[in-house]
């Protein structure tokens, strides 16, 4: 008999719920008994945020987005924020931790998130807790798994609205430029733009020369085709140029960079250089919502397994990590070595300018 704790870190992804509900099933099969940390580590922190997890808890959720046990990215316990009467503060609350693991007889800790999530897992490891990293990220940027779930949800909601947009930018002969997730990694843009036959991809990796974008434009003007749909991600910058940001400040100690407004700027130039009337949108967190696709809720569930299997093998520290057709075990300090952007000899990079799409070089 095995007492596991499962927690949900960083920004929401579709399909959390579904590797929640593998967790507890395939743990509850064994005998097992499973708990929810909310927010991230706050229920092993504050056991008020600590729930049972039951069957019933978990039914009738693999489709849902979100996550039952709610999310933070601002619940590093190494740098846990605690209210004090000038304000929060940040505490290291990793002893607390620790303690609250062993106190309530836990014997391993699954731990649901993107790279911050892995990288506060590794530090735990080295304290001697017992992780499993699950990873997640609509973004794609995880090294040494294939893909994360919820990327494929995002890059289908992402393709969705380029092909809506499609319409409106031919009707009125325009220029459509949206903006997508993507902060240092540009996959989410990539796909969906590639898919969606757009004619413009700028990504992080690949600054961008705006005279190169209006050139592509003008070209298609030419040839009678008087709109164009320009997809760009959040971290796109041009060349020798920096990422666009809503805010950037410090809080809680932290280095906080809201990203957004590249593609209303990208919008603003290609009107002035071609004087083409040009739109621009934000998908944002539309993004991160809605109910995963049947490929993210599949992958959800066997990554959620299989962390309850690794358990079961005593492979602690290890992330669950998809190696088709295999769900590999990846050492935690692996798995955050680097982040995965996209490589420039990649074949949807080689795709996408054989099939003539401008990435801004
Ligand atoms: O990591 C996923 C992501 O969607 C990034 O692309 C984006 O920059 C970030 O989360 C925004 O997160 P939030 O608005 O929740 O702080």
């Amino acid at each position: 008999m095995k007492k596991i704790v499962v927690s949900t870190g960083g920004g929401d992804a579709p399909g959390l719920n579904a590797v929640i509900r593998g967790v507890v099933l395939s743990a509850i099969q064994r005998g097992w008994e499973v708990y929810g940390s909310r927010f991230g580590y706050r229920g092993l922190i504050d056991s008020d945020y600590l729930v049972h997890l039951d069957r019933d808890k978990v039914r009738g959720i693999t489709h849902l987005g979100g996550t039952i046990l709610g999310t933070t990215n601002k619940g590093d316990p190494f740098q846990y924020p605690v209210k004090t009467r000038d304000g929060f503060q940040t505490m290291d609350m990793s002893d607390k931790v620790l303690q609250n693991f062993k106190r309530f007889g836990f014997d391993a800790f699954i731990s649901i998130g993107g790279d911050g999530s892995m990288r506060i897992g590794h530090k735990f490891l080295e304290l001697g807790l017992p992780v499993i990293g699950v990873p997640k990220t609509i973004d794609n940027d995880l090294c040494n798994t294939v893909i994360t779930f919820g990327f494929d949800t995002a890059v289908t909601t992402a393709t969705e609205a380029l092909d809506k947009l499609h319409s409106t930018a031919e009707a009125h002969e325009r220029i459509m430029v949206v903006e997508v997730m993507g902060r240092y990694a540009g996959w989410i843009a990539l796909n969906s733009g590639v898919s969606a036959t757009a004619d413009v991809i700028l990504i992080p990796e690949i600054p961008f020369d705006i005279e190169k974008v209006c050139q592509k434009l003008m070209e298609r003007e030419l040839q009678g085709r008087r709109f164009g749909i320009v997809v760009v991600a959040e971290g796109a910058m041009p060349r020798g140029g920096q990422m666009t940001t809503v805010s950037s400040e410090i809080e809680l100690g932290r280095q906080e960079i809201h990203l957004g407004g590249i593609g209303e700027k990208v919008a603003l130039e290609i009107h002035t250089i071609t004087g083409k009337d040009c739109r621009s949108l934000v998908l944002g967190h539309l993004q991160r919502g809605g109910c995963p696709t049947t490929f993210d809720r599949l992958l959800a569930l066997r990554f959620g397994c299989a962390a309850v299997r690794f358990v079961e093998q005593g492979k602690f520290g290890h992330m669950v990590a998809l190696d088709p057709p295999e769900i590999k075990a990846v050492p935690l300090k692996d798995a955050i070595e680097r982040t995965k952007l996209v490589p420039l000899d990649n074949d949807t990079i080689m795709t996408a300018r054989d099939l003539g799409i401008c990435l801004g070089d």
